[in-house]
């Protein structure tokens, strides 16, 4: 289980967060839950960032989705993910980190 901490502190989204030396971004999927993206890119690992209006990977220019990393503008394809649970006003994944 990893904690990302307290609910509270989550004011904006998608929110940059680095666990050990990875980069992810927690989000909110459209039902209101909360989702943990990783950061590296599911074509080729390019790192993605945060472009206001979509995640864009500058390696081949992939564009997904802010709130559920579904690729927007390519294939079939999703930044990997993981549920995240409240548990006591804190957020956690319960399973591995994408
Ligand atoms: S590595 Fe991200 S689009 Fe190719």
């Amino acid at each position: 289980m990893t904690d990302l901490g307290l609910e509270t502190d989550f004011t904006r989204f998608p929110a940059l967060l680095v666990l050990g030396a990875e980069p992810f971004y927690l989000t909110r999927d459209h039902q209101g839950g909360y989702l943990l993206l990783s950061a590296f890119c599911p074509h080729s690992g390019g790192q993605v960032h945060d472009r206001d209006d979509c995640f864009l990977c500058p390696v081949h220019g992939w564009r997904f989705d802010l709130n559920t990393g579904q690729c927007v503008n390519g294939p079939l394809a999703r930044m990997y993910s993981a549920p995240v649970a409240v548990r006591d006003g804190r957020l956690v994944v319960e399973g591995d980190l994408p």
